[in-house]
């Protein structure tokens, strides 16, 4: 087993279950030609994403972390005719870029790009919200993992969906005294889910085209 074989068995699955059609190759290209990070979700997982969002029938859904719009394209496909979806994002370029590429996907009505820090713009959501969301994706900086974890737990309900990107970055979760301030913000949340009554969580670890990672999955059961 190498990471050639993971690579290639990703397009065997995105071939026969997650093609990408022009919008979702635009989207990927634009990264490229705005020197932007090439750190979306990968096809396979967007789809993932679609599944999950459809086994909760999630018609509001949060995301943290927009980059250029790859997975916000991928869920609000998944969204209902009246659903909505809303991704925050710190960097107005990343959030011009997305805003074309969703344009582009013909998604503009179901999807609000807010821009700033999510860190800030959680606690007007939450003193905004009247319904809590289906489906929340924390997808942002890595450092405030915990702190967006009982943000979302405060804008969700028994039965919402809390996904967590990038939560084992290649095993370096093993490793008790890194200094890495991303590493060590996802073993915070990792290690906080362990006593974690509101939720029934599990972590998913992936390997793929992209780099050996995990996502958390938690299923929201009560809120205290
Ligand atoms: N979900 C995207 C990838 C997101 S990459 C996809 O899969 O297609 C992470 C994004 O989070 C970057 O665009 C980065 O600018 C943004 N980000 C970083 N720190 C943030 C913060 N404090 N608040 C909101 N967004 C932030
Ligand atoms: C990083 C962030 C991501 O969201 C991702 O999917 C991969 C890497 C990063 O900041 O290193
Ligand atoms: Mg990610």
């Amino acid at each position: 087993m190498n990471e050639d074989i993971f690579s290639q068995v990703d397009h065997y699955i995105s071939d026969l279950l997650a093609p990408e059609d022009k919008a979702l190759t635009d989207t990927i290209q634009s990264i490229h030609n705005e020197n932007m990070p090439q750190i979306s979700v990968s096809a396979n997982h967007g789809k993932f994403l679609q599944v999950l969002m459809r086994s909760c029938k999630a018609k509001r859904v949060l995301e943290l972390g927009t980059l250029a719009g790859y997975s916000t394209i991928w869920m609000a496909r998944a969204l209902p005719e009246d659903g909505k979806l809303i991704t925050l994002e710190v960097d107005k370029h990343h959030a011009e870029v997305a805003r074309k590429n969703i344009e582009n996907a013909g998604l503009s009505k179901k999807v609000e790009i807010r821009i700033g820090k999510a860190i800030e713009l959680l606690p007007d959501l939450i003193a905004q919200t009247k319904q809590p969301f289906d489906f929340i994706f924390i997808d942002a900086d890595k450092p405030p993992y915990a702190a967006y974890f009982d943000y979302a737990l405060k804008l969700s309900k028994p039965g919402t969906l809390i996904v967590c990107d990038n939560v084992i970055r290649e095993g370096k979760v093993l490793d008790r005294n890194t200094t890495d301030e991303k590493v060590k913000g996802v073993q915070k949340l990792n290690e906080s889910l362990r006593d974690n009554k509101s939720v029934t969580a599990t972590i998913l670890q992936t390997v793929g085209a992209k780099e050996h990672d995990g996502m958390v999955i938690a299923l929201v059961n009560n809120i205290d």
